[in-house]
């Protein structure tokens, strides 16, 4: 029960690593926030949960939205009475050079993958300083190296490690504290195409040091460590949980 009594508002949490994260939070004790576009799948996390003895409740939100987060935020506190942990995660985006990337698909992913964080992090911040906190968001392994015809994704991810760095510095001060994980390649429902495709698949191992893709719990067992007060003298940090992809 590492995060007794704690409250945690998790974005992107119909799926994947959030979905993962969100089940873990709740066993070990958290009343959980799910976040998400996807309001069946969203609600699909809450059931697993609760049949599993734990608390949750899901608010439909798009993080690029402003109003959407200001009453997000609200509701979290309505029901909860306190924030005590936020983990940024939803994320969408295409794949495609610059030269062949419309405006409006460059501007939705920065939307959901950096301006998401921000707005989220603006809208609980005022809640989470009265107690202090800790605020997770999800970068990536794109955030440090380039992949090909990701330079949206790429470029968002760089934002979202100085965004968790400047954080940390400005509200310290408050307890709170901000750091971000890189992951490397997880299999989830937004990397199965490529780990389907057995030639892409040999590639993306061949970043994986011990010769295994990653799984959503090896994100999730990280953000329990930041959630939690053991990690109490960790901010600003960027955690590669990445099977050593950018250690090359
Ligand atoms: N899977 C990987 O290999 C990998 C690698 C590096 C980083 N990441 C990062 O991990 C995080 C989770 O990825 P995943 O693989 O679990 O993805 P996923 O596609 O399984 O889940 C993403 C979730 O975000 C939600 N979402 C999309 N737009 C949203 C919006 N505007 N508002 C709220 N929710 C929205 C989706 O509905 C979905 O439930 C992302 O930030 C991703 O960039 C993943």
């Amino acid at each position: 029960m590492r995060l007794q009594s704690k409250v945690a508002i998790i974005t992107g949490g119909a799926s994947g690593i959030g979905r993962e994260t969100c089940r873990l939070f709740a066993r070990e004790g958290a009343k959980v926030a799910v976040i998400d576009v996807n309001e069946q799948q969203g609600m699909q996390t809450v059931d697993l949960i609760k049949e599993s003895g734990g608390e949750a409740f899901f608010v439909r939100c798009d993080v690029s939205k402003e109003d959407d987060v200001i009453r997000m935020a609200a509701r979290v506190v309505e029901r909860y009475r306190k924030i005590d942990v936020l983990f940024n995660n939803a994320t969408w985006y295409t794949i495609a050079a610059a030269t062949e990337m419309p405006l409006a698909d460059w501007q939705k992913t920065l939307d959901i993958n950096l301006t998401g964080p921000f707005l989220c992090c603006k809208y609980v911040l005022p809640e989470m300083m009265k107690n202090g906190g800790s605020i997770i968001n999800t970068s990536s392994v794109g955030g440090t190296s380039a992949f090909y015809k990701h330079p949206a994704y790429n470029a968002a991810k760089a934002g979202v490690n100085l965004l968790t760095k400047n954080l940390a510095l400005d509200y310290g001060k408050h307890q709170v504290r901000v750091n971000c994980i890189s992951p490397g390649i997880i299999e989830t429902p937004l990397t199965q195409q490529d780990l389907q495709d057995p030639e892409r698949a040999a590639k993306l191992m061949e970043r994986c040091f011990t010769g295994r893709i990653g799984q959503p719990a090896d994100i999730a067992y990280a953000a329990l460590y930041l959630a939690s007060d053991e990690s109490t003298f960790v901010t600003g940090s960027n955690m590669m949980v990445d099977n050593g992809w950018t250690a090359r």
